[in-house]
């Protein structure tokens, strides 16, 4: 057997000259050929580490925020906090300050006080070290994803991260055992998990509607051509034809790069890691031709190595025997679509394209199988060689409708994506209210994330096969099927929630006229971390019927005297 150790040389020369921060291939990958297979090393689990596989942290009352990266994506994640009571937004941070300024106006919307805000390169350090802070919510580019969460899990934050999270193994390691040996949360912010096809159908997959699931589809495909453009520019010199760190990494890239939004409701619906994990992939791209045209178009010069193909397609077999199909084009001229398609031994279910009421185009079951779902057939000849008529579909949605959707669906249409991104935070937040564990966990992350390093890895090698490593180290079949966790009590953490909310409230007005009247960075920051000291105080007499700690007398104490 051949051992090679994966070393990037070439490749770094190739590219030295602006140079993204990180690259689908880690310098530390090592893996050998087996039988035409490349074999993927899984580091050992450093001694005393324990998974993190349902782990639950103690309720917080008080979920206490802070915000990095406000550039397209971060401010409706501002935004969507702002209403989910039991919240506190602590902190805005991005690399410009006027964007983080700017989202104070969502704060100040909500009658909430300010909030302090960071800036610069490494302005998210000092947020990550502050004590009054429980959730670092990143929405930073590519490149940054990996320097920000770690940061925040060395500082003992629990963590959520946008898509992909990170970008290769290295970075998937090194977070699986930060938070292994914190025992921290640290979440993909997958969003597509919570669309209402995606919530339902899964309901339906769990109840068994399809049957056993063979075989599943999802894709990010979806033309950027509008948005290329207004991608941050690192400043750093690292971007000095200003393509945007999107096109850029695309550039310098091969594999999936964006894979977790076709992969992560799938995953959930196959119970990856949860009694299955995903064994193998191969991964076939085309050649590049929209990227490379368009650097050309903006810079006057081809680029001689543009790494990632137009489209790309990876297929990724699991342990007990089922197939993932994932595609990737953000180059060409196409519908939007994320494929979502679950092929089970019962039943199937497709969700492009989506029809007017944003729903699904749907399912497709037998007259017997309708019936054994619990939803009498309207026709008795009803097959499953096309789409079931659509008021048989919304008879099965129905009855399947997800408890999250129900909760807060119609609350979230507005707040980004249909509905999808306020349900998912509104998950987060619950979950961590109510000491449960979240729906995503560490080892989701690395999974949906590793393909872009594994797929890069098989398009190098004639597009073999590789194996993907087992994030859990051991522990993939120990939990039985995926599940959302609900608390018994949740009328009482909400009742607690609201509380948390109103009290900030009453010091809106005031924490805005101090705010408004200082003239600097640095005193408006200074109000902000004054008002959080006495939002802190507020809180507690609201909860405890008027009582305060003592330490926490002492700083507001300390808070008004350093005002003055
Ligand atoms: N889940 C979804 O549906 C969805 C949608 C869009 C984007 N995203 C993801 O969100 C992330 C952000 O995308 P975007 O479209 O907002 O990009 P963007 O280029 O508009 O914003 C990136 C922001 O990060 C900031 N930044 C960079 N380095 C920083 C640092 N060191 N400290 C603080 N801030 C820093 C930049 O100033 C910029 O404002 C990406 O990971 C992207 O993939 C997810």
């Amino acid at each position: 057997m051949q051992m090679k150790r994966f070393i990037l040389a070439a490749a770094l020369v190739a590219f030295s000259v602006g140079q993204s921060l990180a690259q689908s291939l880690s310098p530390s990958t090592t893996w050998h050929w087996n039988e035409g297979t490349i074999v993927v090393d899984t580091p050992q689990r450093p001694a005393g580490q324990k998974n993190v596989l349902g782990l639950t942290v103690p309720k917080m009352q008080n979920v206490r925020v802070g915000f990095v990266g406000l550039g397209m994506r971060g401010p409706g994640a501002v935004e969507r906090f702002c209403v989910i009571p039991g919240v506190e937004i602590v902190a805005l941070c991005d690399y410009e300050q006027g964007r983080a300024e700017r989202m104070q106006k969502n704060l100040r919307n909500a009658g909430l006080p300010p909030a302090t805000v960071y800036c610069g390169a490494k302005g998210y350090e000092e947020l990550c070290q502050r004590p009054d802070i429980d959730l670092v919510y990143i929405a930073v580019d590519w490149d940054h994803h990996f320097p920000v969460a770690k940061c925040a899990l060395e500082n003992g934050k629990h963590t959520a991260i946008e898509v992909p999270s990170v970008m290769n193994l290295e970075q998937c390691w090194e977070l699986i055992n930060l938070a292994e040996q914190k025992q921290l949360n640290c979440m993909i912010l997958e969003n597509c998990c919570y669309d209402w096809f995606e919530l339902r159908t899964l309901n339906m997959a769990q109840a068994g509607v399809f049957g056993e699931i063979l075989h599943a589809k999802g894709a990010y495909i979806h033309n950027l051509d509008p948005f290329w453009d207004y991608y941050w520019k690192n400043p750093d010199g690292s971007d000095p034809d200003r393509l945007g760190w999107r096109m850029k990494y695309n550039m310098e890239n091969r594999g999936d790069v964006y894979a977790t939004h076709g992969l992560g409701p799938v995953a959930q619906a196959l119970n990856i890691h949860r009694g299955d994990r995903m064994t193998t992939l191969v991964a076939m791209d085309t050649k590049a031709v929209h990227g490379p045209d368009w650097v050309e178009a903006k810079t006057g010069k081809r680029p001689e190595n543009y790494r990632n193909g137009d489209h790309t397609t990876t297929l990724i077999r699991t342990q007990n025997g089922k197939v993932i199909e994932i595609q990737h084009n953000v180059m060409n001229p196409q519908p939007y679509n994320r494929l979502y398609q679950l092929v089970g031994t019962k039943g199937f279910a497709d969700k492009y394209p989506v029809r007017e009421n944003g729903d699904g185009r749907g399912y497709a079951l037998d007259a017997a199988q309708l019936q054994a779902s619990g939803v009498t057939p309207k026709i008795d000849d009803l097959n499953s060689h096309d789409y079931m008529p659509y008021d048989q579909q919304v008879a099965l949605t129905e009855k399947y409708e997800s408890p999250i959707i129900q909760k807060y669906g119609e609350r979230g249409r507005r707040l980004g994506h249909g509905g999808m991104d306020f349900m998912m935070d509104s998950r987060l937040v619950y979950c961590l209210q109510n000491g449960l564990p979240l729906d995503m966990d560490v080892y989701d992350m690395a999974e949906w994330c590793c393909v872009a390093e594994l797929g890069a890895i098989s398009c190098d090698h004639n597009f073999a096969s590789v194996t993907v490593p087992d994030f859990t180290r051991g522990y993939w079949n120990v939990v039985k099927g995926f599940k959302h966790a609900y608390a018994a009590d949740e009328a009482a953490t909400e009742a607690v929630a609201e509380k948390v909310t109103a009290a900030q409230k009453t010091l809106g007005e005031q924490a805005w006229k101090e705010y408004d009247a200082a003239t600097t960075l640095e005193e408006r920051n200074a109000v902000a971390k004054k008002y959080a000291v006495l939002a802190q105080a507020e809180i507690e007499a609201a909860l405890n019927g008027g009582k305060v700690s003592k330490e926490t007398k002492k700083a507001v104490q300390k808070a008004r005297k350093n005002r003055k």
